[in-house]
């Protein structure tokens, strides 16, 4: 068994993008640009956001939060999205899901400006991406693309199975490795909460690579998984101990698998390179670079 190691690859992505960057700066260009925007107060929505924030210095770009209450209305965050958009300094524009219940969140996805939308939530950035055209593709399932990648996993032709369709990973990750992109090209099976739980492990069990984002720790158990399986964990629970744990009980499960992602340490370091490549790929369009 061994490691495919977040940490590692996203630094190894961010340090690249920093490489990029800093010769743009020095050819006299501005900085890239990401703007956040927070709703409310949210525990895990502030770890990410620091994390975001964090490795946009770390990619040598500029970045700026915005904090609004919990209270605020859907037409005040709409306005507040038409300013981001209309803002020629700013390249990528993220607003920090959930909001709260009172707002409409595809509401305010539909609002930002395609060409800032970073998370490729918009709808024509996700229709572009199942179509095959070039797109911002949604971070997580990039991330877990350009992870696969950097450890040279074969993808063409494997039987993956995803676990939960979520639009933000379970049902990107589908299509994105189904489609025939520059990782992709596998046989796809995407499973979800109605799937008969006979029919779940008659298609875990046969699986090449099996995705798992359903937010319930320990889901994956090792009866469900062939050996050698590649195992990719987007789960981030947090226990009442407060340790951060996957959707696979790790320790079981790990012995069986030829790769499989640490949580923390795997798919959430993804998440947050795959975004700054995203706005490095925003401020490069901005500015006709290549
Ligand atoms: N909340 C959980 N994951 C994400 C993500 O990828 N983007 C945004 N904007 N919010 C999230």
């Amino acid at each position: 068994m061994q490691l495919l190691d977040g940490k590692k690859c996203a630094d190894s992505l961010i340090a690249e993008i920093g490489k990029r960057v800093a010769g743009y700066v020095e050819g006299g260009l501005r900085k890239p640009h990401m703007t956040v925007i927070l709703v409310g107060e949210h525990a895990p929505s502030e770890s990410y956001v620091k994390s975001k924030i964090t490795t946009s210095g770390l990619s040598g770009f500029e970045s700026n939060l915005i904090r609004l209450p919990e209270t605020i209305r859907e037409s005040e965050l709409l306005a507040k999205i038409r300013d981001v958009n209309d803002d020629p300094t700013t390249d990528g524009l993220i607003v920090q899901l959930p909001l709260p219940k009172h707002i409409n969140s595809q509401n305010i996805i539909n609002a930002i400006d395609p060409a800032k939308d970073i998370d490729g939530f918009h709808p024509a950035n996700f229709g572009r991406m199942t179509l095959g055209q070039k797109a911002f593709r949604p971070a997580t399932a990039y991330g877990i693309c350009k992870l696969l990648q950097f450890y040279n996993i074969p993808i063409k032709g494997k039987h993956c199975v995803v676990i939960g369709r979520s639009n933000i990973v379970g049902k990107p990750i589908s299509i994105m490795l189904s489609n025939d992109f520059d990782i992709g090209n596998a046989t796809v099976t995407l499973t979800h909460i109605e799937t008969p739980r006979e029919l779940l492990l008659d298609e875990t069990r046969r699986a090449d690579i099996v995705i798992v984002a359903v937010g319930i720790p320990g889901f994956v158990t090792p009866d469900m998984v062939k050996e050698g399986v590649v195992l990719i964990d987007v789960g981030i629970n947090r226990l009442e101990s407060g340790k951060i744990v996957g959707d696979v009980a790790f320790d079981a499960v790990a012995p069986k698998c030829s790769w499989i992602t640490p949580v923390p340490g795997g798919v959430g370091r993804m998440t947050v390179a795959a975004l700054m490549i995203n706005t490095l790929n925003a401020y490069q369009n901005n500015f006709n670079l290549a």
